[in-house]
């Protein structure tokens, strides 16, 4: 089972930076991230997952914006920045950052996670976004957000030339051989020489060719566009559901895609998100959760539920039904439509879909006791929901370290987990295949 620790030091509910455990000031501070690296490392996690976007956000939300909300990260730093101090401070913990192709150049994004790779000896991961923050947009001189069939085509393309930039050399090709005066070996580059609707990359990349031969790739569109571009270029996905019986369909959807690419079931691992509130005890657990749901107001819930939807909900009664919505707009994802769904199917009220969103930032949560949360995991790996979590832990740190104490354990003496890391980088540990490349 694979267990990848979401890293936003501001946790992962939008109460939890105020709680008495939580770590004081946590914006950009590097004690903390080097802290939480750490703590995921010694609990043998395979990876640190780190979200990102380009712009600040909730500027029109007054109240959500004073309180944030830890998705939208007003005040961190640049992740592989981040990554790469922190590959200096772990040494077996995969290391992954996010970077889009929509605002971003492939060249950029090959030459950063190359260097992240060799900073790190093979543990550098690229989630691969085309940003779902439509500002974003207004900080790289577009008026609008690219819409969601351009993104993706752009992303596909894009994705063909980082890959084709890490295999710009030969594994052997700088052989730095002073008694000849050899640094590099001529014969081991290859010009990329691209041309396509989207870029023009000549190559080679200004590196050598990464450790894990490709950094791993990460993705998470659960659009039908999203899913494509995933088993075409993704060797992880991230999905979220909020149920087993969905998350199953959602899996075996993204891997039935695989063979379309010419890949297999076993190229990808899909990674459930999910937030974990464990205690000693399932009360325990629970009046954790009761602390932080207090901790927001119903002015910041609204607010919270208006960014997760795209519409503004504070022009709807509190207390009422939840207004149908029909239309479809750039900033409406897969994440916005199940929770629409959710709240017409219990027939909820305002207040009460922002309640039941809060904990679990619209996605999936388990609660209770390490023996209830090493359950549901076993359940969803054994039949086929995922094969493995990315988990957000309420209060960081506590809230991993409680987890690492009580579940990890569990999930050992059943088998599940690691007891020692199998390999030096992260495509050995995720039992992923180092591609090839040009100069096998
Ligand atoms: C676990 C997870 C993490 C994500 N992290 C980011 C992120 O860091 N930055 C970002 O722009 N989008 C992020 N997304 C959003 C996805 O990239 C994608 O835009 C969203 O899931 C909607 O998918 P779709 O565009 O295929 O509808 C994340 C989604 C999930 C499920």
């Amino acid at each position: 089972m694979v267990l990848a620790a979401n890293a936003n030091a501001a946790g992962s509910h939008v109460g939890e930076w105020r709680h008495p455990d939580a770590w004081d000031r946590p914006a950009a501070n590097l004690q903390n991230a080097v802290r939480l690296a750490q703590v995921a490392e010694a609990g043998k996690f395979d990876l640190l997952f780190l979200a990102d976007g380009n712009g600040v956000r909730q500027l029109d939300k007054p109240d959500l914006f004073r309180a944030t909300s830890p998705s939208d990260r007003p005040g961190v730093f640049e992740p592989v920045t981040l990554l790469a101090a922190l590959s200096m401070a772990t040494q077996h913990i995969g290391l992954v950052a996010t970077a889009t192709t929509t605002y971003d150049e492939p060249f950029h994004v090959a030459r950063r996670f190359a260097s992240l790779d060799h900073l790190s000896g093979g543990r550098a991961g690229w989630n691969l976004v085309t940003t779902s923050n439509p500002e974003d947009a207004l900080n790289f001189s577009h008026a609008e957000h690219m819409a969601r069939d351009a993104r993706y085509p752009r992303a596909a393309e894009f994705a063909t030339v980082v890959k084709g930039l890490w295999d710009s050399w030969g594994d052997e090709a700088f052989p730095q051989d002073k008694a000849s005066g050899t640094f590099l070996l001529p014969e081991q580059v290859s010009m990329l020489n691209h041309k396509g609707p989207h870029f023009q990359v000549r190559g080679p990349l200004n590196a050598p060719r990464p450790p894990q031969g490709h950094p791993v790739v990460f993705s998470a569109g659960q659009s039908e566009a999203g899913k494509d571009l995933s088993a075409q270029h993704a060797d992880c996905v991230f999905a979220i559901e909020g149920n087993l019986a969905n998350a199953r369909k959602l899996y075996a959807d993204i891997k039935g895609r695989l063979s379309k690419f010419g890949r297999g079931p076993d190229d990808m691992r899909i990674l459930a998100g999910v937030t974990i509130f464990v205690g000693e005890t399932e009360a325990e657990a629970e009046a954790l959760f009761q602390q932080l749901e207090d901790l927001v107001s119903p002015a910041v819930g609204v607010d919270y539920l208006s960014k997760m939807l795209g519409h503004r909900m504070r022009d709807y009664p509190l207390d009422g039904p939840m207004p149908v919505f029909g239309d479809e707009h750039v900033g409406h994802t897969g994440i916005g439509k199940g929770i629409l769904s959710l709240a017409y199917a219990e027939g909820l009220t305002v207040r009460q879909t922002y309640q039941r969103i809060l904990p679990q930032m619209g996605g999936n949560m388990f609660k209770g006791s390490a023996g209830q949360i090493a359950d549901l995991m076993e359940e969803w790996f054994a039949t086929r929901a995922c094969d493995g979590f990315m988990i957000a832990a309420p209060v960081v740190p506590t809230g991993l370290e409680r987890f690492i104490r009580l579940v990890v354990p569990e999930l050992r003496r059943r088998g599940l987990f690691r007891e020692e890391y199998e390999g030096s980088t992260l495509r050995d540990n995720l039992g992923l295949a180092r591609p090839a490349g040009r100069f096998p």
